[in-house]
């Protein structure tokens, strides 16, 4: 049994040593790959090139490095009747948990703000608003998006979230599809963006979205950077619809060096690194799938690559 490891999240050969430690029996390869492609039969993928994985006339499953596939998703060669298997385990999600409620705890204490007054030298305090003043809306309810309300609920938010389908959350006003947006967003504070990357979710960050929320609310984008207008985006925080915005993703990675977004006074940035997956903790998800294919049966968290998440 033979793995080939593509990923450029994986620092040295982290991914290479945490699966032979934890499956001696499984051969790990590292892309580029020199050997025959027929004797490969996973592959732990990141961002691989386009028709890279049609190469690999046996594989059996091909697991995504991250929790997104919108990288598997957009290469029009990549092989179909082949289980693709998006990364869900415990790290990633507390990774995420931690970035989320650090940004809306950035955006409901001002911080923007000190920074600028910092800047200026300026001494000055802005009156608080209780927690439980404030809404923070998820769009996405997926295995991130409950994580991190349920990690949220500690500071008596408010809370709302809108998915596809309609759910039941306790502590969690739920709203779903193209119905529920609008009434998810007019109570919506603090907008986080936790959704899968979809021809249905791209471009969900725009001008209409924000002229829907109260004035003065903020932005956290943490899914992809095809779901915010970046125009309209920096239009809104401009007039002041909008207060700020955490921005993890964007649509070029790395952001371009002459990007607007690099000097905007209230924006915060990241670099695509809300939640890094880590080898020694994903592993346990990646083998255990692997062993559970290899004993009959089914493969766990397998992406419906119709519906594209
Ligand atoms: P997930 O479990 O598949 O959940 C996706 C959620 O989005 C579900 O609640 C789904 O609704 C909802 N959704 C999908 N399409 C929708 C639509 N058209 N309208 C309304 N709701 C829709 O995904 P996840 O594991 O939480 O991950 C979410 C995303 O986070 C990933 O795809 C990735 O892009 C991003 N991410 C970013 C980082 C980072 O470092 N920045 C790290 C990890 C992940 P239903 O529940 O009704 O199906
Ligand atoms: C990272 O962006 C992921 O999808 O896990």
């Amino acid at each position: 049994m033979a793995l080939l490891i593509k990923t450029d999240i994986d620092r040295g050969n982290a991914w290479t040593e945490a699966l032979n430690a934890h499956y001696p029996e499984l051969k790990t390869f590292t892309w580029p790959y020199k050997g025959d492609p027929a004797k490969i039969d996973y592959a732990l993928v990141w961002q691989p090139p386009k028709g890279e994985l049609k190469r690999y006339p046996n594989l059996k499953a091909i697991f995504s490095v991250g929790a997104g596939i919108d990288h598997l998703a957009s290469d029009p060669e990549l092989p179909t009747g082949i289980p693709v298997v998006r990364m869900v385990e415990p790290g990633l999600t507390a990774g995420m948990s931690q970035y989320v409620t650090l940004a809306v705890l950035n955006h409901h204490r001002f911080m923007i703000d000190y920074a600028a007054q910092r800047r200026e030298k300026v001494w000055e305090e802005i009156p608080q608003i209780a927690a439980d003043a404030r809404q923070v809306g998820m769009l996405g309810l997926g295995v991130l998006g409950r994580d991190a309300l349920d990690k949220l609920k500690a500071f008596d938010f408010k809370l709302a979230g809108w998915s596809r389908s309609p759910k039941s959350i306790t502590g969690v006003t739920c709203f779903h599809g193209s119905g529920g947006l609008d009434a998810f967003l007019a109570e919506t504070d603090i907008l986080v963006c936790l959704l899968p990357l979809t021809p249905e979710t791209e471009g969900i960050l725009n001008s209409e979205t924000f002229a829907k929320l109260p004035a003065g609310a903020s932005v956290v984008n943490v899914g992809r950077g095809a779901h915010l207008v970046e125009d309209d985006l920096i239009a809104a925080l401009d007039s002041g619809q909008l207060s700020g915005a955490t921005l993890d993703v964007f649509r070029q990675e790395p952001l371009p060096e002459k990007h607007p977004f690099w000097k905007h006074p209230r924006i915060f940035m990241t670099p695509h690194i809300a939640s890094m997956t880590i080898p020694s903790s994903a592993v346990r998800a990646v083998v255990a799938n692997i062993q559970r294919l290899e004993s009959g049966e089914a493969l766990q968290h397998v992406v419906d690559m119709k519906r594209g998440y």
